[in-house]
């Protein structure tokens, strides 16, 4: 590749994509990085201020399913290749909002695809197009058993069967147009400037307000998290070294039951907090399950590891503490994301 490159972050003003435009920007300042965000309600460019001022980092406002604006941006900056991250991201509001999920997801994916291939097309480039996508996409494990690149897909949410019909649209075009492109399917990502719908950002949340932890069902549920930043160094790795057409799972070796993972939660913040009566852990409730919920995702990263050379590089105990850290000095943050809808949605999905 050469290192004169112009890559389209797509969803960049989002959790994960303002971590992965922050690390391209400081990296790469022979790039040119565009960020190239809607600013739904999960979209916030104060999650970038150290970085907008810097020369190589450009903003751009707009829709993914935009094609005549996506087309020229392509050649206002004369992209070369497009990592992207822009979807709706959340399970229990693909449940109550299905189709939003397909606008964004299925179709944005595929009209982002039709327009970055007809423009590589006319520009004579082999852009690379970068995916990135979730374990959900596989389905549920059981108790045993772990997620490979080869498990077939069986997706069991709206969000989850969008994001399964994006990876294949992906994939389809490098198969029938041979576009150069990389996919990854990632764990649960926790760490600073996730949108507190999300568990670990809305429990702290909470805690910070003394109102109810609810956990869904009871609690049994495993997911395996990942530090954000562990994930946005995966991306950079995968953008640069991946190989066409190939798939790379990302994990964080750290299955945790939700209840543990709450739990836990409780102690760091009691602690941190310097709370003096009682402990947080009182203010946990089970509440009613979320319809199809996936019991256990696990994830095999031996691939990554054994031909990129990555691993997590933070212990979830560290990892939570600068998460909680985060969120204590950032009030201002959490008060501005937390707006009118998200209040409104947050009394749809809990009650009062
Ligand atoms: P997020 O919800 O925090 O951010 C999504 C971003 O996309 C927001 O900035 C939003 O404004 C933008 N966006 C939404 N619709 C858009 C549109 N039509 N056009 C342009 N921009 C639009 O999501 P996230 O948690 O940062 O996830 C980023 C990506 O990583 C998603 O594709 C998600 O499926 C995937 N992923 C997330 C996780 C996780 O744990 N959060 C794990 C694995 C994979
Ligand atoms: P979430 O952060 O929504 O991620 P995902 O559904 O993509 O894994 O949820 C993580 C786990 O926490 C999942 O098993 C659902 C559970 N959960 C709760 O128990 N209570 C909550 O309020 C939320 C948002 C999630």
């Amino acid at each position: 590749m050469s290192s004169t490159q112009a890559i389209l972050i797509t969803g960049g003003a989002g959790f994960i994509g303002s971590h992965v435009v922050r690390r391209l920007v400081n990296q790469y300042p022979e790039y040119t990085i565009i960020n190239f965000d809607l600013l739904t309600y999960a979209g916030n460019l104060d999650n970038l201020t150290d970085v907008e001022s810097k020369p190589n980092y450009h903003f751009e406002k707009g829709d993914i399913n935009d094609m005549e604006l996506v087309g020229q941006l392509l050649r206002k900056y004369n992209v070369t290749g497009i990592i992207h991250l822009a979807a709706e991201s959340h399970v229990d509001r693909s449940i109550e909002d299905p189709l939003s999920f397909v606008r964004t997801n299925v179709l944005g994916t595929a009209s982002l695809l039709e327009v970055f291939r007809r423009y590589t097309k006319e520009a004579g480039i082999n852009g690379r197009f970068y995916h990135v996508s979730t374990d959900e996409v596989y389905g549920e494990l059981g108790d045993t058993g772990y997620f490979t690149e080869r498990t077939p897909y069986s997706p069991r949410s709206p969000y989850s069967a969008s994001k399964a019909s994006s990876d294949h649209f992906v994939r389809a075009y490098h198969e029938t147009y041979g576009m150069p492109i990389v996919i990854s399917n990632c764990s649960n990502n926790y760490g600073p400037n996730q949108f507190p719908e999300k568990l670990i950002p809305l429990m702290i949340n909470n805690i910070r307000n003394n109102k109810e932890l609810p956990v869904y069902g009871e609690g049994a549920n495993i997911r395996d998290w990942l530090y954000v930043e562990d994930h946005a160094e995966a991306i950079d790795l995968i953008y640069h070294k991946g190989k066409d057409g190939e798939t790379y799972n990302i994990g964080g070796d750290t299955e945790l039951k939700n209840i543990d993972l709450v739990r836990t939660l409780c102690k760091v913040m009691d602690e941190k907090m310097g709370r003096l009566l009682g402990s947080a852990e009182d203010l946990i409730r089970f509440v009613k399950d979320r319809a199809g919920h996936d019991h256990r995702y696990a994830i095999d990263f031996s691939k990554i590891k054994n031909e990129l050379g990555w691993t997590p590089a933070t212990d979830f105990k560290t990892g939570l503490a600068k998460t909680v850290d985060w969120y204590l000095a950032n009030d201002a943050w959490i008060d501005h994301v937390i707006d009118g809808s998200y209040r409104q949605y947050y009394e749809r999905q809990y009650g009062q």
